[in-house]
């Protein structure tokens, strides 16, 4: 009985979470037609196994593993079950003895791999063995941009390449400066996750489409949560779920960039602005790929939105655990803040970072990506197989998607010693051995945007340290995953106090 009760709650548990509603909320007949229509469902699957031969993928020697509930396979398991990041694929690892495992996560099957040699196999594989792949739940909100196009991807990441990025360093410092004014310095508490979240989205509207109205920024925002909510859900279109939610907000926010484009294709009529410092809006309306091409309309759109999301809850993410961090450990603080204090005297009254001066915060990076070793914040990404795949002894057949995950190696003792510890000089000298340290991901699927989030986040640093000294006023406050991505779980509440250069 009690068993059958443990059932009942954890049907429950996982139907709330997936349409995202309250226990408070009469949800029960829904749920009864649910279960219903599951139950058919496995009646008719156990039929098939009965009186169909088995396909040619149940004779292979398939790694170990589970592939959970029907459907959702062990995709809650993965979102919310394991508290702790990284334990959905340490504790399969260790049942099963091996670095990879069957599962089956947002309605696919797939395999897990863990560990460098793994990840070396992935990532110097891709077009042989595999290919980038991104759940059907993204690729359906997403669905003309670089995820799911390969034509516009070498025009949308020369946008995002040093060369060109550097161009805009100076306008993300004056940026920073002002929202420093405005949101940070008349204030002596406050909760830092909440305005490094909007600071980034901000600085984003601005480098990618020139928004800069509060008020449609703080619109676009809101709408881009219901996004990000549900890019990584089964891609059930049942009003009420994530998933759909997310998918007519993303529709108000390609009204809203269609309006801007609009506007600005005007503009650039009129006053013919087409210097090379321009927004990334009209660098892909004024420029063409290498055969003269350029982008339509709605790829342009897709590409910013795709932009918007993945490049601002990322770097706010790690801005946030990087504050968590130097709020927690003081000697680290210090260091950091002598590094930049140098940088800050060298220059004259007013006068805005660049490239050199970005170039020179070695130590702050290093404490960058010791946090980010620690608590990656995309912990995990996929790939699809191109062909069977052979790899350690098992098979993985055509058309499985592979899951790799950071955790697994950034958090091993056998690449980073006592590896609980934050200790920033890991990253000095050779670094971390290839393929051990993976945040952005490897190969030539790598995230794109790793040297937009570099500058973005050292801009950031250099100047809250410059100004602020602060305190957590949990500390040791726990992380939590939320949609998929760590944060803290009261949102880092802080105690500002104003620094002394
Ligand atoms: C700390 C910040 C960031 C982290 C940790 C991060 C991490 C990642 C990871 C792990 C991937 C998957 C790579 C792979 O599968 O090999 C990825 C993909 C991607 N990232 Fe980032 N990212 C960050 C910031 C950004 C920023 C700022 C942008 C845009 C301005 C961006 C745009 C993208 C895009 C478009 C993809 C998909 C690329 C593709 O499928 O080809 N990311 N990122």
């Amino acid at each position: 009985m009690d068993s059958l009760m443990r059932i009942i709650d954890s049907i429950k548990l996982n139907f709330e979470a997936f349409f995202n509603i309250s226990p408070d909320q009469h949800y029960e007949p829904l749920l009864r037609s649910l279960l219903l229509a599951v139950a058919v469902w496995v009646c008719l699957t156990v039929l098939r196994s009965l009186f169909f031969r088995p396909t040619e993928s149940t004779q292979l020697p398939l790694p170990p593993g589970s592939y959970g509930w029907p459907i959702i396979g062990e995709t809650m398991r993965l979102m919310k079950g394991s508290k702790k990041p990284g334990a959905f694929a340490r504790q399969r690892m260790e049942r099963y003895k091996t670095t990879v495992f069957k599962t089956s996560i947002l309605g696919e099957r797939m395999a897990a791999f863990c560990g460098p040699a793994a990840n070396k196999f992935l990532f110097s594989n891709e077009n042989r063995f595999v290919v980038t792949w991104w759940p059907r739940s993204t690729q359906s909100i997403f669905p003309l941009s670089i995820i799911t196009s390969h034509s516009s991807r070498k025009l949308l990441t020369s946008f995002l390449r040093p060369e060109y990025l550097r161009l805009h360093i100076s306008t993300m410092d004056a940026f920073t400066r002002s929202h420093m004014d405005a949101e940070w310095a008349k204030k002596s508490q406050l909760k830092a996750a909440h305005l490094v979240k909007y600071y980034t989205f901000a600085l984003a509207c601005r480098l990618f489409a020139n928004i800069d109205d509060p008020d449609h920024v703080s619109k676009l925002k809101d709408e881009l949560e219901v996004v990000v909510s549900g890019v990584l859900q089964v891609p059930v279109k049942l009003p009420g779920t994530r998933y759909y939610k997310a998918m007519k907000a993303a529709e108000t926010i390609r009204k809203e960039l269609a309006a801007v484009i609009k506007q600005r294709r005007v503009d650039l009529m009129e006053k013919n602005i087409v210097s090379s410092a321009q927004d990334l809006l009209s660098y892909l309306l004024v420029t063409g790929d290498d055969d003269g091409q350029f982008m339509t309309e709605g790829e342009i759109i897709d590409n910013i939105l795709l932009l918007l999301f993945a490049g601002h809850d990322t770097t706010s993410c790690a801005m946030t655990l990087v504050m968590k961090n130097l709020g927690e450990l003081p000697h680290i603080y210090n260091e950091v803040f002598r590094e930049q204090r140098e940088i800050a005297m060298s220059k004259k009254d007013g006068e805005l970072l660049n490239w050199d001066d970005i170039q020179k915060m070695k130590y702050s990076w290093n404490v960058v990506n010791e946090t980010l070793r620690l608590t990656p914040p995309v912990p995990a990404a996929f790939r699809n197989a191109i062909s069977d795949i052979s790899y350690a002894g098992f098979t993985i057949p055509k058309g499985w998607k592979i899951y790799w995950n950071s955790y697994v190696t950034h958090n091993s003792a056998d690449y980073f010693p006592m590896p609980e510890k934050f200790d920033p000089t890991r990253f000095e000298g050779d670094g971390p051995a290839p393929y051990t340290f993976i945040p952005f991901g490897g190969g030539p699927r790598m995230c794109p945007g790793k040297e937009f989030a570099r500058l973005q986040i050292l801009v950031f640093l250099h100047n809250v340290v410059k100004r602020f000294r602060w305190e957590s006023e949990v500390h040791g406050e726990k992380i939590e995953i939320h949609n998929g991505m760590p944060r803290p779980v009261q949102g880092l509440p802080i105690r500002l106090q104003p620094n002394i250069l």
